[in-house]
C-alpha cells in the first residue's frame, strides 16, 4: 500500500497537467496518498502516471477514489466484457465490427459529454496499445482561458447560457438515433452556464464544450457565432494547452469541468487501444458573483 510521501509530482510547465512518478496504481491507495493525488489533480486539472499495468478491475477501482462511476447508456456495444463501467476508445476492427468509438480521425477540442445534464466530473483514459506516430492528445485548461479574456469578452459571457448539441461527436458525425436539422437555435441538447464555477475550488471556469452547433441561449445567431468565434480564437491562440504524447501504460484522468481536450488524427492502419472510465457529474452552476 502507498503511504503518501514517496511519490513525485511535477509539472508539465504548460500551465496545466502534472506527472506523477513513483507510483504503482495497481496497489490499494492510502488514505494520505490519496489526498495527495486528489490535491494535486484539483491544482493541475490533469493527471499523468506513466509505466502503469492496470486490469481493468483495477481502472475501476482507482477511479472510484474519487467519485461514482458512470455507466452510460449506449457504451454496451463497446465495453470489456463484464466491465459495462469502461469504454473502449479504439480504430481496431474485429470480424469487420468496431471494438470502441472514435476511430482514427481527429477529434476536435471538447469536454466529455457537456451535452448532458449532468456532465461527467471526470474522466480516465489508459492506454493499452499506441499507434507509432498520432494519436497526441491535448487538454486546455479553461479557468486559464477565463482569467485571460479581455475585459469586453468577460463582460460578454457573464449571465449567459450555451446550448449544447447533443447530436454531433467531436468527429462532427451524426450521433445514432439523432436527425440532421437545418437550425442551430433548435439543436437537441442542454443549457449550461457558459461560465461555470468547479464544486470543490469555489474558482471560475469558461465552459464551451464544443464549437459544432453551440449557441448562446436568447442571442440572434449571428450575433453568437461571432462571440462564440471569438471566444474560441481566444482559447486556441492561449498559451495553457498541454499536449501528450501517449506510450502503452499511460493513465491520464483530467478534471472534466474544467479542462477541454483534443485529439490529433493517427495512421488508421496502426491500432490503438484505450479504456476510459468517467466520473458521475453534478449539474453545472455559476456563482452569484460571475452573473
Ligand atoms: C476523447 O476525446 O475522449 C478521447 C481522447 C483520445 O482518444 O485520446
Amino acid at each position: 500500500m502507498h503511504g503518501g510521501i514517496e511519490f513525485e509530482v511535477n509539472a508539465t510547465g504548460h500551465g496545466i497537467g502534472a506527472e506523477i512518478s513513483g507510483i504503482d496504481l495497481s496497489e490499494p491507495l492510502g488514505e494520505e496518498a490519496f489526498d495527495r493525488i486528489h490535491a494535486a489533480w484539483l491544482e493541475h486539472l490533469v493527471l499523468i502516471f506513466r509505466d502503469q499495468r492496470l486490469s481493468d478491475a483495477d481502472l475501476k477501482a482507482f477511479s472510484r477514489r474519487f467519485g461514482e462511476l458512470d455507466q452510460v447508456p449506449g457504451w454496451e456495444p463497446f465495453a470489456p466484457a463484464g466491465h459495462p463501467e469502461i469504454l473502449v476508445v479504439s480504430n481496431v476492427t474485429e470480424d469487420g465490427t468496431p471494438i470502441g468509438v472514435l476511430g482514427d480521425g481527429e477529434a476536435a477540442w471538447h469536454t466529455d459529454m457537456a451535452y448532458i445534464e449532468l456532465p461527467p466530473a471526470a474522466s480516465l483514459l489508459y492506454a493499452l496499445e499506441i499507434p507509432d506516430s498520432g494519436g497526441e492528445t491535448s487538454f486546455m485548461n479553461m479557468y486559464a482561458a477565463l482569467d485571460s479574456l479581455p475585459d469586453e469578452l468577460r463582460e460578454a459571457v457573464r449571465g449567459k447560457q450555451l446550448n449544447h448539441d447533443a447530436s454531433h461527436d467531436s468527429g462532427g458525425n451524426l450521433r445514432p438515433n439523432h436527425r440532421p436539422f437545418a437550425d442551430v437555435t433548435s439543436a437537441p441538447g442542454v443549457r449550461h452556464p457558459l461560465v461555470r464555477t468547479h464544486p470543490q475550488t469555489g474558482r471560475p471556469a469558461l465552459f464551451l464544450g464544443r464549437r459544432l452547433h453551440a449557441w448562446v441561449v436568447g442571442e440572434r445567431l449571428s450575433d453568437s457565432e461571432s462571440l462564440l468565434d471569438r471566444l474560441w480564437e481566444h482559447c486556441e491562440q492561449g498559451d495553457f494547452v498541454y499536449r501528450h504524447r501517449w506510450r502503452p501504460g499511460d493513465l491520464l484522468m483530467w478534471d472534466n469541468r474544467v479542462t477541454m481536450h483534443r485529439r490529433d488524427p493517427f495512421d488508421g492502419g496502426q491500432r490503438r487501444v484505450m479504456h476510459r472510465t468517467q466520473l458521475r457529474g453534478r449539474e453545472p452552476v455559476v456563482a452569484a458573483a460571475e452573473v
